[in-house]
């Protein structure tokens, strides 16, 4: 989707239809937003299969859907390519379970994620991005969009404990299983496409962990850690862990590039900020949750209504599925004045939607502000410019908010 939209134009919300995926591929949704937030804060629309839901765009309505599992529930699923079927593994993935369980099944993982934890594998993590900016040799086009699909793998790859040879392949199915209609990962049909990756994914974890249970071999690994762990005095079950392993894989995986690559356009087109944050490293900070506001590359997640919720002026009936709409949170004008201004010195950035709310809060955010922040300070201490060098091509998603190639050119710098 177009992140610096285009003009404003006049916009029937009763004609919108938010699951249109050319909306995502070649429109401009934030144009729709806007009008949302301004005019109808809570959408409803029937798709033409008869499926429903709700949709809330202002920051304080996402913030109250995201984190509010009293009111709203995971239980049932949270992408919405999965609307109006129940999640086959509600309850035991920890994305679609609510507290207490939800708690129990997340904090063997958060131990080994927050920030202190994360900091021991800076080393690792920039000698990877060297690597991965390697082949932006001076001058020649680089496809950055194609090529940091990979880079989730090369950084959580080792840290999961998965080997360099499968790569490929779970960054394969990882975007399969949220672009499952972008004709670069469709594989026959949409349900099938989610079919496949989903179980793949899930059997790879699966099988990693039987070849580790009968090697006996230990190792300092995410996934390792999560076959020693005994939240509640019981031993995981191998489909926790295998359903634990797809919920990072696919965190990872099908979001740091996107907000790779939406953060270098919007650099690519304004060179003064590029130039002011090569002046000033310690911009680079501000410059990464700019990107995370700006790119919002999980576009959204979706709950169930507990009862009838009074929300946004309206009510969601008990049973309602609804979609807050985290890319239209960070426009929210209310919050982030010129929202449609790309300012890597904006006061309060910090505050913005890109890792959710609450209890589901994004447990990888601080690997990927880490990884965001070594990416930015390798690139922007390597090369002098950066420039487009085709046209970007977008995802074809309503829930991630990506692109598939992004042509660029690079300087690198005469004195390092
Ligand atoms: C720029 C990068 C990222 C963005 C924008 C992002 C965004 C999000 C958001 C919005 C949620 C909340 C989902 C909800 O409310 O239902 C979430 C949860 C999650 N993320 Fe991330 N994420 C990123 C990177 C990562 C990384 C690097 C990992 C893995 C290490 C990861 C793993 C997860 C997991 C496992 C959850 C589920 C947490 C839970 O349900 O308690 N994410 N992410």
């Amino acid at each position: 989707m177009r992140l610096t939209p285009g003009p404003a134009h006049g916009i029937d919300l009763e004609a919108v239809n938010l699951f249109d995926l050319d909306l995502y591929s070649s429109g401009d949704p934030h144009r729709i937003w806007d009008v949302m937030r301004a005019k109808a804060p809570l959408h409803h629309q029937v798709l033409p299969d008869g499926r429903e839901f709700w949709s809330v765009t202002r920051y304080e309505d996402v913030h109250r859907v995201l984190a509010g599992h009293r009111e709203f529930t995971s239980e049932r699923g949270t992408v919405p390519t999965h609307l109006g079927t129940d999640d086959a593994a509600a309850g035991v993935l920890m994305t679609s379970t609510d507290p207490p369980r939800h708690t129990e099944v997340r904090r063997p993982l958060g131990s080994r994620l927050t920030a202190r934890a994360v900091r021991s594998w800076e080393d690792g993590i920039r000698a990877t991005v060297a690597r991965f900016l390697e082949p932006a040799l001076d001058g020649e086009v680089f496809d950055l969009a194609e090529r940091a699909l990979l880079l989730p793998a090369m950084v959580t790859g080792p840290l999961l404990g998965i080997p360099e040879k499968d790569w490929a392949e779970l960054v394969q199915l990882t975007a399969m299983v949220t672009a499952p209609t972008d004709p670069h990962f469709m594989v026959g049909h949409e349900a099938a496409t989610l079919a496949i990756s989903h179980h793949e994914l899930v059997t790879y974890v699966r099988e990693w962990v039987k070849a580790r249970r009968a090697s006996g071999e230990e190792d300092d690994s995410l996934l390792h850690h999560l076959m020693s762990v005994r939240p509640g005095g019981e031993p995981l079950s191998d489909e926790e862990i295998a359903l634990d392993g797809y919920s990072i894989l696919l965190g990872a995986n099908v979001t740091t590039p996107h907000t790779v690559s939406g953060t270098v356009e919007a650099l690519i087109e304004r060179p003064a900020q590029y130039a002011k944050a090569a002046a000033d490293p310690s911009l680079v900070p501000g410059l990464v949750e700019e990107g995370l506001r700006w790119t919002s590359a999980a576009c959204n997640f979706m709950r169930y209504a507990v009862d009838d919720v009074e929300i946004a002026g309206g009510t969601i009936p008990a049973g309602g599925a609804v979609v807050a709409w985290i890319g239209s949170a960070n426009r929210d004008e209310t919050l982030f004045p010129a929202p449609h201004t790309f300012d890597i010195t904006r006061a309060g950035a910090k505050r913005q939607a890109a890792f959710g709310f609450g209890t589901h809060f994004c447990i990888g955010a601080p690997l990927a502000r880490m990884t965001l922040r070594i990416f930015f300070e390798e690139l922007l201490r390597r090369f002098e410019s950066v420039e487009l060098a085709g046209e970007p091509q977008h995802l074809r998603s309503y829930f991630i908010a990506g692109m598939t190639h992004l042509p660029i050119v690079a300087r690198k710098r005469r004195t390092p």
